[in-house]
């Protein structure tokens, strides 16, 4: 049985490019995926206009979705409804509760979404995320309730893999004992934030990054989502990037399975 996710991030409702939403959405009925997997930053600054935008958008999806946050959906710099009530319009226009987990279950795939903003961090850049041990048990409790050959997926908007060039945003905080406990429990982890479109391997587990789907944000690599089918012991991840008219497939990359341990593998 065939599992394809699409995956797209950072939509940034708000500097939305309208051309690009609509191409997007005709393309996701065409491909008609399991699942639409949202890797979080839905608006640009958490603005009620932009969320009914990205609410209009999920509502024309073709497929389920599973939606998480990113930091541009907490009022950025209004600090006293960042601080007071960070996630009010998320719950008012995505509703879901950004403190508990999210799931997706359908024939031979489990997936799971925490949302790793924070309102405050540590650190002095607020655009960084955390995953805490709470969020990791939820995720680890919903793969234990699943089939064995079920693809054991996470989303969230901060990554756990970077190249040279996302190096210095930073990975999600904690991410080094998440992953000791995800090993070989998880498949696929999916994220977004850095506007960069790559995947790879991490302690045997696919990771797949996407870039901005339809925001004019552009990090250097023009608009994308990622497609991916996997069907048991393989798995491949297609860069579907927007050339100027349509959505076209730019990389692609293939992953299989030995035991939970995921390897590269031939195209
Ligand atoms: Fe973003
Ligand atoms: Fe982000």
């Amino acid at each position: 049985m065939t599992v394809r996710i699409a995956q797209i991030s950072d939509l940034h409702f708000g500097r939305d490019v309208p051309e690009v939403v609509a191409r997007l959405l005709g393309e996701l009925r065409e491909v008609a995926p399991t699942l639409v997997a949202v890797c979080g930053d839905l608006t640009q600054t958490a603005r009620a206009a932009q969320f009914e935008a990205a609410r209009a958008f999920l509502d024309a999806l073709p497929a389920p979705a599973l939606v998480v946050p990113g930091n541009h959906d907490l009022p950025g710099w209004r600090v006293w409804a960042r601080f007071t009530r960070p996630w009010r319009r998320w719950r008012s226009h995505i509703g879901t509760d950004p403190n508990g987990a999210v799931t997706h279950t359908a024939p031979g795939l489990v997936a799971v979404g925490v949302n790793t903003a924070r309102a405050w961090t540590p650190h002095t850049d607020w655009s960084r995320g955390r995953i805490n041990r709470t969020q990791v048990a939820a995720i680890l409790a919903a793969f234990d309730a699943a089939p064995d050959n079920a693809l054991r997926v996470v989303l969230t908007h901060h990554p756990f893999l970077l190249t040279g060039a996302g190096r210095r945003r930073g990975l999600v905080g904690r991410s080094a004992p998440a992953l000791r406990r995800l090993r070989r429990r998880a498949d696929l982890l999916l994220g977004g934030h850095i506007h960069l479109a790559y995947s790879g391997l991490v302690d045997g587990l696919v990771v797949a990054q996407s870039g901005t789907a339809v925001s004019n944000r552009l990090k250097g690599e023009p608009n994308s989502y990622n497609l991916i089918e996997s069907d048991g012991d393989r798995l491949t991840v297609a860069n579907r990037r927007w050339d100027g008219s349509r959505f076209a497939t730019h990389e692609r990359a293939a992953y299989a399975r030995d035991g939970r341990e995921w390897s590269a593998a031939g195209p």
